[in-house]
């Protein structure tokens, strides 16, 4: 894959803030056009805002459909989902004013222009996945939601229309009611005045409490849920890339991948201090840590662990471990060690080796990734 270059970067972070300017110029000329009373000459400016604003995003369609067309992107650039944004973005407005539509009107079609933001927002491509997962659960909501409405319309209707032929003398108007009483927004425009009708609106009021609550429901499992799924994807990957915790069976690395937290650390960070009481250890999925001991500090690079001493004997940190480079850490909890090592020894004893090892009461090979290491000038908290 091509990793652009920072100037690339930049450039594209500058092309990024000049088109949400421009968007929010068009959006702030496209309201101020509505205002009565405006003197004429503020108003051609605004709109000269506004061609502006709208040649910018027409510049951006041709150069992006011409830079798509040299590189022969595999899909048409027009038949992708920015492609359409960028379209509805430049043609409706010139489209309208060429079918007459007055000029006041046609300028309200630059509120269209919001749909640039869609592809900015990360969380509306997780809502999408959610729905997408969800999608059969939601859909029976909707139907029971669905009937409710129809019923209690044509139930209202035939209760109501001959006391209110004005409020409920059709079913589309009844059905009005059955929308503003079921979503439970309750305009009192249309009220029931039959005993029956009054009942049967009271039923539906509680329907759509519940069918709310029910797609409030779904979709807040279906966002956990997709969480869940990535947070174990992420562990996974970083599980497997430590070399220590590699040699399990897929089971264990799946028991495992639930266990770990992922802590990412910046710089000369202190992960542990000397002296703290210590309920968790850390393995090293990338980056660095010198542990502070004597004689000579020692650095453990990624695929080491640290930590473990105070989980073995329940005692205080024995050492400083502090950061020397951007590090992420796999951290595993002592309940969740004990737990998972009553099922896997192996990975006690393994442990235990190591910490052997360090205590100076082993002869045994240092494990992955450590190593001697110089002083590191200053270090804050994590
Ligand atoms: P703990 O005492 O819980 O917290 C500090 C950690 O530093 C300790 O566990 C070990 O994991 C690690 N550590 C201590 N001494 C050494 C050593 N000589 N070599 C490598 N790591 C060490």
């Amino acid at each position: 894959m091509a990793v652009p270059s920072p100037s690339g970067l930049l450039r594209g972070n500058a092309l990024r803030l000049l088109r949400y300017l421009v968007l929010g110029a068009g959006l702030a000329a496209m309201m101020a056009i509505t205002v009565p009373g405006l003197n004429p000459q503020s108003r051609s400016w605004l709109v000269v805002i506004l061609w502006c604003c709208l040649g910018f995003f027409a510049s951006e369609l041709a150069i992006k459909s011409l830079t798509g067309a040299q590189a022969k992107a595999e899909r048409n650039y027009f038949l992708t989902s920015s492609g359409i944004i960028d379209l509805l973005a430049v043609l409706p407005i010139p489209l309208a004013l060429l079918i007459g539509v007055p000029a006041d009107t046609a300028w309200l079609l630059v509120s269209l222009w919001l749909l640039k933001l869609a592809p900015a927002v990360p969380g509306l491509a997780l809502l999408g996945r959610v729905i997408e997962q969800e999608a059969r659960p939601l859909a029976s909501v909707f139907v029971i939601f669905l009937i409710v409405l129809l019923l209690s319309a044509v139930a209202l209707y035939a209760l109501e229309r001959t006391g209110q032929p004005e409020r409920f003398g059709s079913l589309p108007q009844s059905l009005w009611w059955a929308v503003t009483t079921l979503t439970t927004t309750g305009y009192g425009d249309a009220v029931p005045q039959t005993f029956l009708g009054r009942m049967i609106a009271g039923t539906v009021m509680i329907f759509g409490l519940g069918v709310f609550g029910l797609w409030t429901g779904i979709l807040a499992t279906g966002f956990a849920a997709e969480h869940r799924r990535r947070d174990f994807i992420q562990n996974w990957d970083l599980v497997t890339s430590v070399p220590f915790l590699r040699n399990l069976d897929a089971p264990a690395v799946i028991e495992l991948t639930h266990k770990l937290r992922r802590l990412d650390l910046a710089e000369r960070n202190v992960v542990v201090r000397r002296g703290r009481p210590g309920d968790c250890m850390y393995f090293i999925a990338s980056g660095e840590v010198e542990v502070k001991v004597e004689p000579q500090p020692v650095r453990l690079g990624a695929g080491s662990f640290f930590g473990e001493f105070a989980l073995l004997d329940g005692g205080p940190r024995r050492a400083t471990v502090v950061t020397t480079m951007p590090s992420t850490f796999l951290v595993l909890e002592v309940s969740d060690f004990r737990a998972f090592t009553a099922h896997h020894p192996e990975l006690a004893k393994a442990v235990e080796r190591e910490a052997a090892r360090r205590r100076g009461t082993s002869e045994e090979e240092p494990l992955v990734g450590a190593q001697p290491a110089s002083q590191i000038p200053e270090y804050r908290d994590e």
